[in-house]
């Protein structure tokens, strides 16, 4: 499975990204705005630091201004992926700019059939959202494994892309599920390695290695 961070914070990215654990990076107009920094800036640092797709979200809701505007993102650098949201438009949006051999990321995905229909339109990505859907008393890893089997029966190639994770649970989940790549805030990933009892082990191997006095350098 392919961990993508999901924010816009440099220093978060960059840290993770030395553990050689990010293979890419998602951001949306609420991260952006979160990290209180230009767009094309801020998407520029973060492509720059990480070797994998970094998805960059468009603002237009029409089709051909949404393709002006991902045209624009994709110049930004190679690794760019233009997320779409899944509206008709950003379908035609879709079609139109994977045509053109962009990555696409297509993103706010609630429901089976419209990842089908992203697919259908040539997404590199599909971005299902686990936890909004977990919100609002629906759930999301049903979802996602909807649309892993749907995909499986006719060999679509979009990427399921596991969003909206907001818990240890759900990685563990969309991982036996078998989503190709999550997505999830870097305090997500970073819980990924607590466990209490790692911690309690640790702590009585440290109390008898100073009763030995072992000494290794
Ligand atoms: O990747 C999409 C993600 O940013 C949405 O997460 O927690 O805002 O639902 P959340």
């Amino acid at each position: 499975m392919k961990f993508f961070v999901d924010t816009a914070e440099i220093d978060a990215i960059a840290e993770l990204n030395e553990l050689g654990i990010v293979d890419g990076v998602t951001t949306n107009p609420s991260l952006i705005k979160k990290s209180g920094r230009d767009i094309l800036e801020v998407t520029k640092e973060i492509a720059d630091l990480v070797d994998g797709p970094v998805s960059a979200e468009v603002v237009a809701t029409e089709a051909g201004a949404m393709i002006a505007e991902g045209r624009k993102l994709a110049t930004i650098a190679e690794n760019i992926a233009i997320k779409l949201p899944l509206t008709w438009d950003g379908l035609k949006a879709c079609k139109a700019l994977s045509a053109e051999g962009h990555m696409i990321n297509v993103t706010l995905c609630f429901s089976a059939n419209q990842a089908l229909l992203a697919a259908k339109a040539g997404a590199t990505f599909i971005s299902p959202f686990i936890g909004r859907l977990d919100d609002i008393n629906l759930d999301g890893m049903q979802l996602i494994a909807d649309i892993r089997q749907i995909y499986d029966n006719y060999g679509f190639e979009t990427e399921i892309l596991a969003a909206s994770i907001r818990t240890v649970n759900h990685v563990t989940e969309a991982a036996r599920i078998g989503a190709d790549i999550m997505t999830a805030p870097p305090e997500v990933i970073r819980k990924l390695a607590q466990h209490p009892l790692t911690d309690k082990g640790l702590e009585q191997f440290l109390k008898d290695a100073e009763a030995a006095g072992i000494k290794i350098v």
